[in-house]
Formats: structure tokens, C-alpha cells, sequence
């Protein structure tokens, strides 16, 4: 097994620019203070989050043959992400110009390579290199959308654990994600994004939801209904086997499963800038879960491309003294959860020992992992630059 996850989904540079940045049309020249070129994208962000946190990632993205598509590999080889690109494309490569006042934000978007990718790019011999496979946003990406319940079961058929962050619908149609969610192990949405999913047949303008059958999430009735609270919401995806990691910003984050429910407030830190802490916060749940309680070992935790010895060593005592510490912390937990939870949605994975397993880490611990490094990527601005180490994210759950 080459990767820990796969991640699949968007991957473009952010440029943050910061001062005088409400435009004001009339050929006006305008004074910024600061122009940043970061890493974007919630699966780019992802996967940088997940290397540092010390899985072996791959990241499944299109980038074009241009200064940016070269910025973007750059920065994710340079995280020890490997970028696997399906077939060399001529469109441009994606860019976000985020205008960035104190109190609001505009985002100028060139979808460019974002909407490229195919359900048939996640090959089966992909998936069989991972573990896990993780999508995210997904409503930019409507032909991969198409197809990603298919994506995903056949990932649980290779023996795969599967995760969905949707992010932000542009367009509302909230109900294309509920198939997907039929072979999805952990839904991560934020407040809005669970509430919407929860009640996506509402805003369709299809009428009541029906999906395939044979689906977990069948149903003659309406699988939501606007107006639900948040824990009503999740109870309904609950309900169709999929576990709900909700994002809760400042306040942290909560879970519901079948048969159990945690939260974790969120970290006091200096918030310097929030862009990308959902996706950060995916990568702490993801460490969590897939370095398990015992770890998976110091060869398993290795940061990809990193080649060092001491680079590896230092690891390797670090994996050892987080896999001591979940350990600990998940046999303090108590919550309910137990450390045995399997979960999975139809996948036929149970936790423990099989190749496709999480590795078992309660989800309590996860949750704090979560929240953890959600709230630590917080700390300078863009998505990657103070995405948590290890050794921080084990400081901070203490
Ligand atoms: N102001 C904040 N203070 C501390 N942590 C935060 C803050 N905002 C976000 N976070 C952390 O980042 C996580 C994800 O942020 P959130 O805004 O909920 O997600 P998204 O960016 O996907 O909307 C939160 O669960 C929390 O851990
Ligand atoms: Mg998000």
C-alpha cells in the first residue's frame, strides 16, 4: 500500500490581497498592503495537511501547463504530497484572487482545470494504492460529482474507508450530493453545509428525494425538511450510515454516528486568517483515524518525498509518541464511541486489522485531532503555512 489517502478534488494558488481592496471602477489606481500567492483549493489544502499531520498522501488533481499549475505542484511536492495528474490538459490553470478586508472578502474565481476531472480518472488502481480516499469540493467539480457515488463504491469494494467534503454550493442544488452519501463513511460539512445537504430535496426543484435503490438513503418520504436543527440534520444522515464530523468554527467541532455523538470545543489561538481551516481540520480527523491508537508504524508515517534520516528518525519518535498518546487519550475518552468503531457506510470494512480499516482511533480523539488542527492552521494567513505538526496537534488535546 503506497498512500495512506488519496485525496481527489480541486487544486489552484489563492492570491490574498489585502489593503485598499474594494475596486473602484474609473481607471483608479488603488494601493494594496499585501499580495500573497498561497496554495488553494480544499483538496490541495487537505492533502498538505495530511502530510504534515505524517501520512503518506496523494493528491488526484488537473493543473495546467502554466506558472501556476507549476506554483501548485511545486508547493504540494514540497509538502511530500504526491500530485498525480490523470492526462496533461491546455486549460488553464484555476486561480482565486481573494480581495481581503478586516471585516469581509470578495473571491474572483477562474474555475480553469477545477471542473476537469472524471469519475473514471479515480482508477481502480488508484484507489487499491490507499487506504482512504477522500473528496472535496465537489460542487465545482459537477462531471466527478456525477459520478462519485460510483467512485466511492468501488473504493469500499477495493476496501477503501471513503470521506466527502462537499464545501459551498455556488449553485444549490444541494441534492446532487445525496448519492454520494449512500457510500460515504464521514460527511465533514460546516453548519451551513449540513443543513443544506440535510434538506437538499427542498431546495431541488424536483420534488421529494428518491435515490437509486438499493441505496442506504432511500426513501419514499422526504429525506429532510428545511427548517431542521442542526442535530436533526445530522440525525437524518445518521440515519443513512454515514458518520457527520460537523465544523463549528470557533466554537470547535461535533460528531454524530450510528449510535453515538461527541464534541470538541475549539483552540484559543490568535486568529490571523480562517481561509482553509475546514480543510485543515479534515486532516486532523483523517491523522487521527488512519494512524490508529498503535500507530501505523514509524515506516507507515514517514513524510512522503521527505528523504532524511533524521527527517525519519525524528518521525518515527514522533509517530511512537502519538500513537502512545492516542492511545491514552481514546482509553480517557470514554464517550460511547468505543475505540472498536468500525463505521462505514456499506463498505463491509470493519475496523480492526483489515487493509482497508481506519486503524481504528476512537472518534472522540479524532474529533479533538479535528479541532485541533482546524483551529492551528488559523495562526498565519493562507490555508498551509501553520497547518499543525504532530507534536502540536498532541500538545493541544492534552
Ligand atoms: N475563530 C476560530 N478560532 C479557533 N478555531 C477556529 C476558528 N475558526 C475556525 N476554527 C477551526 O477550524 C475549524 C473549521 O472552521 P469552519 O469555519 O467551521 O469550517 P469551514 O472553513 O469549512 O467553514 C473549526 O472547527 C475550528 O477547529
Ligand atoms: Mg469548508
Amino acid at each position: 500500500m503506497r498512500f495512506d489517502v488519496l485525496v481527489v478534488g480541486d487544486a489552484n494558488p489563492d492570491l490574498v490581497l489585502r489593503g485598499d481592496v474594494r475596486p473602484r471602477f474609473g481607471q483608479e489606481e488603488q494601493l494594496l498592503s499585501a499580495a500573497d500567492l498561497v496554495l488553494g483549493g480544499s483538496a490541495a489544502i487537505t492533502a498538505a495537511g495530511c502530510a504534515r499531520l505524517g501520512l503518506r498522501t496523494a493528491l488526484l488533481t488537473v493543473t495546467g501547463p502554466d506558472i501556476f499549475g507549476a506554483f501548485v505542484r511545486e508547493r504540494l511536492a514540497e509538502r511530500g504530497v504526491e500530485v498525480l495528474q490523470p492526462a496533461p490538459t491546455e486549460t488553464p490553470t484555476g486561480l482565486s484572487v481573494i480581495l481581503s478586508a478586516p471585516d469581509d472578502r470578495s473571491i474572483l474565481t477562474l474555475p480553469g482545470t477545477i471542473p476537469a476531472l472524471r469519475p473514471a480518472d479515480v482508477t481502480d488502481e488508484l484507489l487499491a494504492s490507499a487506504r482512504h480516499v477522500h473528496a472535496a469540493s465537489v460542487f465545482l467539480q459537477p462531471a466527478l460529482l456525477a459520478g462519485l457515488a460510483g467512485v466511492f463504491e468501488r473504493a469500499h469494494a477495493l476496501g477503501l474507508t471513503t470521506s466527502l467534503d462537499t464545501n459551498w454550493d455556488p449553485d444549490g442544488r444541494w441534492d446532487r450530493v445525496v448519492p454520494v452519501l449512500a457510500h460515504t463513511d464521514v460527511f465533514l460539512p460546516n453548519t451551513a453545509e449540513l443543513l443544506a445537504v440535510a434538506s437538499g430535496d427542498r431546495l431541488s426543484t424536483t420534488g421529494p428525494l428518491t435515490v437509486a435503490s438499493g441505496d442506504r438513503l432511500s426513501t419514499t418520504e422526504p429525506l429532510a425538511v428545511g427548517g431542521d436543527s442542526v442535530e436533526q440534520a445530522a440525525a437524518r444522515l445518521v440515519a443513512g450510515g454515514t458518520t457527520v464530523v460537523l465544523k463549528d468554527g470557533a466554537r470547535g467541532g461535533r460528531a454524530w454516528w450510528p449510535g453515538g455523538e461527541c464534541a470538541a470545543p475549539g483552540l484559543a489561538v490568535d486568529v490571523v486568517d480562517t481561509t482553509g481551516a475546514g480543510d485543515s481540520f479534515n486532516a486532523g480527523f483523517l491523522a487521527a483515524r488512519l494512524r490508529g491508537p498503535a500507530g501505523v508504524g514509524p515506516a507507515g508515517v514517514g513524510p512522503a518525498g521527505v528523504g532524511a534520516a533524521e527527517a525519519a528518525a525524528a518521525e518515527a519518535a514522533a509517530a511512537e509518541a502519538a500513537a502512545a498518546e492516542v492511545a491514552a487519550v481514546g482509553a480517557a475518552g470514554g464517550s460511547g464511541a468505543g475505540p472498536s468503531w468500525s463505521g462505514g457506510n456499506g463498505s463491509g470494512v470493519a475496523g480492526g486489522s483489515g487493509a482497508g480499516s481506519w486503524g481504528g482511533t476512537d472518534l472522540a480523539t479524532a474529533v479533538a485531532w479535528a479541532v485541533a488542527a482546524g483551529s492551528l492552521s488559523t495562526r498565519a494567513a493562507g490555508g498551509t503555512a501553520a497547518q499543525a505538526t504532530v507534536e502540536e496537534v498532541i500538545l493541544s488535546v492534552r
